[in-house]
């Protein structure tokens, strides 16, 4: 099982990075397969930032992309990410358009090999995914708000991820932002079946691997 996907939302030098996820991976048995690509349009979110291209060395290096649209409009991001071939595409329950992106999102998934997902902000209560839940194939709780790397876990998102877990028992619900070597193990233990980790591992790239080792000792 992936429990650990890295986001590459700060690293400067994504092969020197996905050369130490190859040498972990080598070692490990846990391995990490699938990358967390965050895109940020300064709208939705007010940074702008995150490269869809990204998607194409991850594919060229064997990984997995898991593509997070913190975007207002998405469907040129969508259709650009499937272009490059983005295996996981997630929008946010929040942006004005939803209704009609998600649909466009499912239409695409009919027809290309992509997992679909949806992602609540923290304030956002899970009850609005109900009518969704049957065509998704992950949900995507912000534990922090949307918008930057480096933020503090908000406890919340406990109750939030409990719930959850507690009405869907298979759907994968991956937990993004702020995750570290003090909750990760409360987070998979509450129901989370992965976790998005930026800052903890990306910080200090030297200590990368470091990082990730003891991450994995704790899953
Ligand atoms: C936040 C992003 C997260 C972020 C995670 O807007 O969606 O994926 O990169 O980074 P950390 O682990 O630093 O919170
Ligand atoms: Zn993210």
């Amino acid at each position: 099982m992936n429990k650990i996907l890295p986001s590459i939302l700060n690293i400067d030098n994504l092969n020197k990075f996905l050369d130490i996820l190859d040498k972990i991976n080598e070692e490990s048995n846990k391995k990490i397969t699938e990358i967390h690509v965050d895109i940020m349009d300064g709208i939705f979110v007010e940074n702008k930032c995150g490269n869809l291209e990204d998607i194409c060395i991850l594919k060229s290096r064997n990984y997995l992309s898991d593509v997070h649209l913190m975007v207002e409009n998405p469907k040129d991001n969508i259709d650009k990410a499937i272009n490059f071939g983005a295996d996981s595409i997630t929008i946010h329950y929040e942006i004005k358009e939803f209704e009609n992106c998600f649909k466009y999102l499912l239409e695409l998934k009919n027809t290309q090999n992509i997992k679909v997902g949806i992602s609540i902000c923290p304030e956002t209560d899970i009850t609005c995914l109900e009518p969704f839940m049957e065509q998704i194939d992950r949900v995507l709780i912000m534990s922090v708000h949307p918008g930057k790397g480096g933020q503090t876990f908000i406890e919340e998102s406990y109750t939030k991820l409990e719930a959850l877990r507690e009405k869907y028992k298979s759907i994968k619900i991956i937990v993004d932002g702020g995750v570290n070597d003090n909750n990760i193990n409360n987070i998979i233990e509450k129901g989370a079946d992965s976790v998005v980790v930026g800052s903890y591992i990306t910080k200090n790239i030297e200590y990368a691997e470091r990082k990730i080792k003891i991450l994995n000792s704790l899953i």
